[in-house]
């Protein structure tokens, strides 16, 4: 019965954006709803939307979903405006089964970007289309430089370890993770030597609160090696180690994003833990996504079930080129 009614809302709600739709001309709508509105990640994303929006002739609203009711009434919102669609990283991919109901009882079509939904099994929703990263071989790329960096820096395997600041619930963040622990594996790391550093929220602070009791419960490991799902989680756990007065020199942070976050750090005058970032165009992200529904709302034109991006190595030598060539603000 309240299912009942709670769907009848969301039709009055539809029947309303589709008249909001009428009056305000055939100029197509389209929201960009983000987890993290306040990560440079997630605000490049919006704006390439929107800058795509300019050129091509629809227009973006940009709204942060940091939670459950925020991603609800986002959609509410969305099809009360008159938008024909949404673009979306949600603040929690078990939201699947949510988002595409109300989704589709609203009429709204939706892609997903950086963060794949899962249905109640678990299991990715392959009816979504999807843009994100390709994890796993992102991090086996960070692994791989975290190896070559510390072989670059002499370091010996006795008194080195590795933190991995992991978020098992997060597909992405556990793909890229396991990318990077495989490569520290293949090149002969010890498995007993890579501590966990469980983390709640992927942000900096998250980083930051999951690395400190890990790193203060060792202090016989004087060289550290530090991998996360991206560099907010990276520079939280390097400032754990500051904080500790581990010396810079003796940490290698690699994280993954190369956004305004990693510009500032590359920037400051001396050198920190935090070594490289595996970047990945957030501009081509936002841009494409919001292309790809808007031509799927003009043309009926589907997106790719999924695609996937690559990225490049981003460090305190090269970022000016690198954000250049990703066509980065
Ligand atoms: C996740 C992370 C973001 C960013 C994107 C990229 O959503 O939380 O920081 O790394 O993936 O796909």
């Amino acid at each position: 019965m309240k299912i009942v009614h709670a769907i009848a809302a969301w039709t009055a709600v539809a029947a309303v954006g589709v008249l909001c739709g009428c009056s305000s001309g055939d100029r197509p709508k389209i929201g960009f709803l983000v987890k993290m509105p306040e990560q440079g990640w997630f605000i490049n994303e919006q704006k390439a939307a929107a800058e795509a929006g300019r050129q091509m002739g629809f227009d973006v609203v940009g709204i942060g979903v940091q939670d459950r009711e925020k991603v609800l009434s986002a959609i509410d919102n969305l099809a009360a405006q008159g938008a024909q669609g949404f673009v979306i990283c949600a603040p929690d991919v078990r939201l699947g089964p949510v988002i595409v109901a109300r989704a589709n009882a609203l009429g709204l079509k939706f892609v997903t970007v950086d963060d794949q939904l899962q249905g109640p099994d678990g299991a990715v929703i392959q009816s979504v289309p999807h843009l994100g990263l390709s994890a796993t071989k992102i991090g086996i790329q960070v692994g791989s430089t975290l190896i070559q960096e510390m072989r670059r820096r002499g370091w010996i395997a006795a008194e080195t370890a590795a933190l991995r600041v992991s978020d098992n619930e997060l597909p992405t963040a556990r793909a890229r993770t396991d990318g990077a622990t495989s490569a520290l594996l293949t090149a002969g790391f010890d498995a007993s030597r890579i501590y966990d550093a469980p983390q709640r929220t992927t942000d900096t602070e998250g980083g930051f609160s999951a690395a400190t009791p890990v790193l203060s419960m060792h202090p016989e490991i004087s060289h550290w090696l530090i991998f996360a799902i991206n560099d907010e989680t990276v520079l939280g756990a390097v400032r754990a180690t500051e904080q500790l007065r581990i010396p810079a020199q003796y940490v290698i942070g690699v994280g993954i994003n190369g956004a305004a976050e990693a510009y500032a750090e590359f920037s400051k005058s001396t050198p920190t833990g935090f070594y490289g970032s595996m970047a990945v165009s957030s501009t081509m992200h936002g841009r494409q996504t919001a292309i790809n529904l808007y031509r799927w709302i003009k043309n009926g034109a589907r997106p790719p079930a999924v695609t996937e991006t690559a990225g490049t190595l981003m460090t305190r030598e090269n970022w000016r080129e690198v954000k250049m060539q990703l066509g980065l603000d």
